[in-house]
């Protein structure tokens, strides 16, 4: 499973990419909006593209189709690892056909169902982010929804990419490699999570400390 970064924070996306931990970066206009600050975002957008070796969502703001086609151009124009990041709405669909047709990759975002995932895979997406942890927020079943649109997308050929995001712990993380889903969009907090584990720690600590006992230098 391809592992993206779900931040627009430049450190910790270099920070990850330079330890090889990254395939790509999510942002979405919240994230954006927490590190900006007076930064144009096409240059915020810039700078993470340059920082990642992979695909980089930007998410279009506009909520009309013509709007979010233009925004989506001045977007993917900016890089050629931009994705088009665009809203489950009717309007947004459009906007994916559109994009799609120009040879622009999109990622259909806020995807809480199926049906809206079996959408916009028809609407020709890239990527398809269906939101877990919301759904578990409201007592939903985000994992179920996973497995039930790899069913769907084997089962009629869409060679859109379930990109499971609204990650919150690495649990879902490993639920979603098991399914199968092609790509997952974790908060730099869960990537580091899943790299540590108090056992590796508590035998490097042994085995230095054995070693010191020798005295001696490799
Ligand atoms: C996905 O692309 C979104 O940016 C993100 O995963 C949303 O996560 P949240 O529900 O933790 O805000």
């Amino acid at each position: 499973m391809k592992i993206f970064l779900d931040t627009a924070d430049l450190g910790e996306i270099r920070r990850a990419a330079d330890a090889g931990l990254i395939d790509g970066v999510t942002t979405n206009p919240s994230l954006m909006a927490k590190v900006s600050g007076d930064r144009d975002p096409a240059d915020l957008f810039l700078d993470i593209c340059a920082a990642v070796d992979g695909p980089v969502s930007a998410e279009v703001v506009a909520v009309e189709k013509d709007a979010m086609v233009s925004e989506g151009r001045r977007l993917a124009k900016l890089a050629d690892n931009i994705v088009v990041k665009l809203p489950l709405t009717e309007e947004g669909l459009r906007a994916c056909r559109a994009l799609t047709s120009e040879g622009i990759r999109t990622n259909v975002t806020l995807c809480f169902s199926p049906t809206q995932a079996a959408f916009a895979a028809k609407a020709g997406a890239t990527y398809i982010s269906p939101f877990v942890g919301r759904l578990d927020d409201i007592a939903g079943e985000g994992m179920q929804l996973i497995a039930q649109i790899r069913q769907i997308y084997d089962n009629y050929g869409f060679d859109t990419q379930i990109l499971t995001a609204s990650i919150r712990h690495p649990q879902h993380v490993v639920e979603a490699m098991l399914i199968g889903s092609d790509c997952g969009t974790l908060p730099p907090k869960v990537l580091y999570q899943l790299l540590k584990h108090p056992l590796t720690d508590k035998g490097l600590d042994a085995f230095l400390a054995d070693w010191k006992t020798l005295g001696k230098d490799l």
